[in-house]
C-alpha cells in the first residue's frame, strides 16, 4: 500500500484522474487528490472525494488546511506524487519551479518522487518550449512518461495522449510498497499466475568480484508489469537491477543462476512461466578471501549452472505455458529453433543482441514455435511486452 499525492492539472483529460483513483484505490493504495483551478473546470472536488475517501485540495489559501495541514506536510505525508494529467502549461511552470498555487507550490515543496503524466494537444506536445520543459523536468529527476499516440479530443492525430491509466499506474516505482498483488484486477489473465525472471545473474568469484552480464532486466520487468494489468498474480524473481517494482507485481531479489533456480521452483505452480533474465552459463567456486594481485592472475574453476527453463520444461508442475528467450547474435532463428526442442518450451522469443538492445530502450523480437515464426516490429520493450502478454492471453482464452 502506497500514498500517492495526486496533482491533477486542468485538460480535457482530467477525467481520467477520477478512473486512476478509482484503479489506485482497488489496489489498496490511499490517494489524495489535489485539483488546480482548471482542473475544476472538467471534473469536481466532490466526486473525487467520494473516490479517493480522502479530503480533496484546491487552494493554497484555505486557512483550516493551513490549521490541520500545511502545505509542506501536505507534500511530504505522500510516498509519490503523481501529476496527471500534466498540462503543457503546469509542465512549464514546473520546469521554471513557479509557486503560483497549491499545487505548484507543493511539487516545489515536496521532497519525494514526483512522476509526470503529460496529456495535451499535439502541437503543444510537440512544440519546443515543452520538449525544452520535458527536458529540463526529466534533468531535475523527474519521471516522466511518454505520451500514447493516437486521436486526440480536439480532432488531430499524433503523440499528447494520456496513456491508460493501468499503465501510469504500473509505472510509478512504489518500490517494495508494490510488493501486493492487485487484489481483484479484472483482466484476460485474471486467477492465472504469471511467473517472471528478469536481469542478470551475478557469479561471485571472491567477496568482492562477480562475472555479470549486461542484461538490464527491462524486457522482463516491462512483462512483469503487462501481465500485471492483464490481471495476473504475478511472481517476479529478479537479479541485480536497480528497476522499481512494477506496480502490482511480488517480487523476490536473488543474486546468482543456483538462488534464481531455487526461486523459480519455490514459485510453482504457475499457469505461464516466462524466462527472460540472461542466467549465467557457468558460475565459479568463490574464493572466500579477496583474490590478490600479488598472488598472480586466479585460476577459476567453472561449474555449469541449473538450466532453469529446461527443468521447467520436464518438471512434473510444468507451466502451461513455457516460454523462453534466446539473445543471439547469430543464426537466431536456428538458435532459437533448437532450444525449443533442447528445453522443451512452448515459445521461445529470439532477440538479436548484436546491437543495443542489452540496456537500450528497444527490442526486435520473433516468436519461435511449433506453429512458425511470426515477426514483430522494433518497438519499445513495453510495447513488445504488451504484444507478448496479448497473446499469452489469448492462448487462455
Ligand atoms: O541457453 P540460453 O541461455 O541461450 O537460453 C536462454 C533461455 O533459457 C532464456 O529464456 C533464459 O532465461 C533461460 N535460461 C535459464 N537458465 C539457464 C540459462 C538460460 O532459465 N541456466
Amino acid at each position: 500500500m502506497a500514498r500517492i499525492l495526486l496533482i491533477i492539472g486542468g485538460g480535457i483529460a482530467a477525467y481520467k484522474a477520477a478512473e486512476l483513483v478509482r484503479h489506485a484505490r482497488k489496489a489498496g493504495h490511499e490517494v489524495t487528490p489535489v485539483l488546480t483551478d482548471g482542473a475544476q473546470h472538467f471534473v469536481t472536488p466532490m466526486s473525487l472525494a467520494a473516490l479517493a475517501e480522502s479530503p480533496v485540495y484546491t487552494s493554497l489559501w484555505d486557512l483550516k488546511d493551513e490549521v490541520e495541514m500545511g502545505h509542506i506536510e501536505l507534500s511530504r505525508a505522500a510516498d509519490h506524487v503523481l501529476v496527471c494529467p500534466a498540462t503543457a502549461d503546469l509542465i512549464a511552470k514546473m520546469a521554471a519551479g513557479l509557486a503560483t498555487d497549491l499545487a505548484t507550490t507543493l511539487l516545489l515543496a515536496t521532497d519525494k518522487p514526483v512522476t509526470v503524466a503529460p496529456a495535451m494537444n499535439v502541437k503543444m506536445w510537440e512544440h519546443p518550449a515543452t520538449q525544452r520543459n520535458i527536458a529540463q523536468l526529466k534533468a531535475d529527476g523527474i519521471t516522466v512518461l511518454e505520451p500514447d499516440e493516437g486521436p486526440m479530443a480536439c480532432g488531430e492525430f499524433g503523440p499528447g495522449r494520456l496513456p491508460e491509466v493501468e499503465a501510469i499506474l504500473a509505472a510509478l516505482p512504489l518500490g517494495s510498497v508494490t510488493a501486493a498483488p492487485l487484489a481483484g484486477a479484472e483482466g484476460p489473465l485474471s486467477g492465472k499466475h504469471v511467473l517472471v525472471t528478469a536481469g542478470p545473474t551475478h557469479e561471485p568469484i571472491d567477496p568482492v568480484r562477480v562475472i555479470a552480464n549486461k542484461s538490464s532486466g527491462k524486457q522482463g520487468f516491462a512483462i512483469a508489469a503487462a501481465a500485471a494489468r492483464a490481471g495476473a498474480r504475478v511472481t517476479l524473481i529478479a537479479g541485480p537491477v536497480s528497476l522499481p517494482t512494477p506496480f502490482g507485481v511480488s517480487r523476490i531479489d536473488v543474486m546468482t543462476a543456483v538462488e534464481m533456480h531455487q526461486a523459480v521452483m519455490n514459485a510453482l505452480p504457475a499457469d505461464v512461466a516466462v524466462m527472460v533474465a540472461a542466467v549465467a552459463d557457468w558460475r565459479v567456486e568463490a574464493s572466500p578471501t579477496k583474490l590478490k594481485k600479488g598472488s598472480g592472475p586466479p585460476e577459476l574453476v567453472f561449474a555449469p549452472n541449473p538450466d532453469i527453463l529446461a527443468e521447467l520444461g520436464e518438471h512434473p508442475d510444468r507451466p502451461r505455458l513455457l516460454v523462453g528467450f534466446a539473445a543471439e547474435t547469430n543464426d537466431v532463428i536456428d538458435n532459437a529453433r533448437s532450444k525449443l526442442e533442447r528445453k522443451k518450451a512452448d515459445w521461445i522469443v529470439a532477440n538479436d543482441v548484436s546491437g543495443d538492445v542489452m540496456g537500450g530502450d528497444h527490442n526486435r523480437v520473433q516468436i519461435v514455435s511449433a506453429d512458425g515464426v511470426e515477426d514483430l516490429d522494433t518497438a519499445t520493450k513495453e510495447s513488445i511486452a504488451q504484444s507478448l502478454i496479448d497473446r499469452i492471453s489469448e492462448t487462455f482464452s
